[in-house]
């Protein structure tokens, strides 16, 4: 028996003794700036001549570290060892499965601020997200283990006089993974452990922006024993192995995180079946947000403008979750934007290593990109505070907020993933759903209301995955908040949920007659 799941705390940085131990981890972690990681493919370590460099966001020409570039040559013996770890891996009974990810859990702890410090400089996150991040790659894996233990002996189904029936899950064989920058270390680990745990065998293809901590994980896997070729660890340029590994004739599964443009690219292909393919592709696509903020005319406008400023700015906009929309009645509108742009005022941008709030956005590209939309802002709307932007160091963008603007406005409809709010008003609490929804997406959204009729009445309108009452919509916890959206956010298979699991699962039914 294993104790139950319980999220693992968040690192209390109040307190001096974890603020020291923070601080150390951050100078050790420079110990290893530079460092040259390989591809892993079948356990064996392969470095290759081209490789991709992994930069500092707040420091741009400094290097932390490189990685190898897959061919498609490598892709192609990715999936034969794939094929063969898993005619031995889904043997093994689920519950050890589960127990040697329950050890790699484990190492993870132990070493947790060691991975936090090394995405402050890779992905230039902020401390309390950078530890968030590695405690929600812990929490994935201690709630995915628990999971597949569940679900080790099957469920039952009835039986007839003669008759015996057997019900239970068996995993599919090899797929892939493909994970995004901006939870480098949570999401990859999820989408890389739950279809393992399963029994499945992986490729995984991290972001190119954040490949050393992915690197991480492989290191303890290995610790911990997971045999050769289960994962296979394949970073490279999207444009070489990207579709290729989606299109592949092994591939069985995918399971993405991303943008909308990857997400549905990845959908199409897989659903041609390849020549030597004799299965369907599941494809699971968590994609991009555009999410808001309701606050409705009874609210506690304080809370109102906190939700808003934390869900817009933290790691700087860049959560598929961020609350990049505040949707405001009209009765309540100027006070609320007059204590958001107060809050922001109080904000701190800047290399993160200094334990700033705010650090940069992650490339010189995504800098570029909401640069651009700063500017559509500026047409559309009405500055209010922010817009600033230098890149001389590193991407540095201050947090923007935008007022009146139409709901149809362009800083209202398209995902920006930057730190930029745009405020709108709306007559009546109908009005705010129907702006609420107005969107292709439906990730995530608030409602900062103190009327129970207008709560019950958004359970049903407001159109998105995640829905939360007085409080803002970023920091699902795993377990607690199953995650997923809905329409053009993504297929809607609830990372963190008790049915998670089933995706990498096929179902099999055995029935005897006596
Ligand atoms: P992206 O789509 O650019 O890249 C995601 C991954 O896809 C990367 O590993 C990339 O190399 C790979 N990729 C790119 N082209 C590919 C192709 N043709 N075939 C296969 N793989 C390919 O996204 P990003 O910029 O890394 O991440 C930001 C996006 O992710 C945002 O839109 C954000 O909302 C979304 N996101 C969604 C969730 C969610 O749970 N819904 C969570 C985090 C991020
Ligand atoms: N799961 C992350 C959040 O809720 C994206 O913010």
């Amino acid at each position: 028996m294993v104790v139950p799941y319980s999220a693992e705390p968040a690192t209390d940085f109040t307190q001096e003794e974890n603020r020291k131990a923070f601080k150390a981890a951050l100078e050790n972690a420079k110990n290893d700036f530079g460092v040259k990681r390989p591809l892993v493919i079948g356990g064996e370590h392969i470095e290759t001549d081209d490789q991709i460099t992994s930069y500092n966001p707040s420091d741009k020409e400094q290097a932390v570290g490189h990685v190898s570039k897959a061919t498609q040559g490598h892709i192609d013996a990715a999936f034969q060892a794939a094929e063969e770890a898993f005619e031995t891996w889904s043997e093994w009974d689920p519950r050890d499965r589960a127990e040697l990810l329950i050890r790699v859990a484990a190492i993870i702890r132990r070493r947790k601020h060691e991975f936090s410090a090394l995405m402050v400089y890779e992905a230039g996150k902020p401390w309390n997200e950078a530890d968030g991040d590695t405690n929600e790659g812990i929490d994935f894996i201690e709630y995915y283990a628990r999971s597949m233990m569940e679900l080790a002996d099957g469920k039952r189904v009835l039986d007839r006089e003669g008759e015996h029936n057997k019900y239970f899950y068996q995993p599919m064989g090899a797929g892939v993974t493909i994970t995004p920058w901006n939870f480098p270390f949570a999401i990859m680990t999820g989408t890389t452990v739950a279809p393992i745990i399963a029994g499945n065998t992986v490729l995984l293809k991290p972001a190119e922006d954040t490949p050393l901590i992915s690197y991480k994980l492989i290191e303890v896997l290995e610790e911990a024993g997971l045999p050769k070729g289960v994962v296979n660890f394949v970073t490279g340029d999207s444009g070489v192995i990207g579709d290729y590994m989606v299109d592949h004739h092994k591939t069985h599964f995918i399971t993405f995180t991303g943008s909308k443009a990857t997400g549905l690219r990845i959908n199409e292909r897989a659903s041609v079946v390849q020549e030597g393919q004799h299965f369907l592709k599941r494809v699971i696509t968590e994609m991009g947000g555009k999410d808001t903020i309701i606050v409705d005319k009874t609210a506690d406008l304080d809370l109102a403008a906190d939700s808003i400023v934390n869900s817009a700015f933290g790691f700087a906009g860049q959560k598929c979750s961020a609350g990049s929309r505040a949707v405001i009645h009209e009765d309540v509108y100027d006070e609320v934007l007059r204590k958001a742009v107060e809050l922001t005022e109080e904000l701190t941008v800047g290399n993160p290593v200094e334990d700033t709030y705010m650090g940069p956005v992650i490339s010189q590209k995504q800098f570029d990109m909401i640069k651009g939309y700063i500017d559509i802002g500026k047409e559309e709307g009405t500055l209010k505070i922010g817009g600033e932007t230098d890149d001389s160091k590193g991407y540095f963008i201050q947090p923007t907020i935008f007022a009146d603007l139409d709901p149809k406005a362009r800083i209202m409809q398209e995902e920006i993933f930057g730190p930029v709010v745009a405020f709108a008003k709306a007559k009546d609490f109908d009005e705010l759903l129907e702006i609420a929804n107005n969107t292709v997406y439906g990730l995530t959204g608030s409602v900062i209301t103190n009327t129970r009729e207008n709560w019950i009445k958004a359970q049903k309108k407001f159109h998105v995955g995640n829905l939360y009452l007085n409080r803002g919509c970023t920091a699902a916890v795993m377990g607690y908040h199953p995650f997923g959206g809905f329409k053009l956010s993504g297929t809607d298979q609830k990372t963190g949920s008790p049915d998670y699991m089933l995706n990498f699962l096929e179902q099999k039914v055995v029935s005897e007659m006596f």
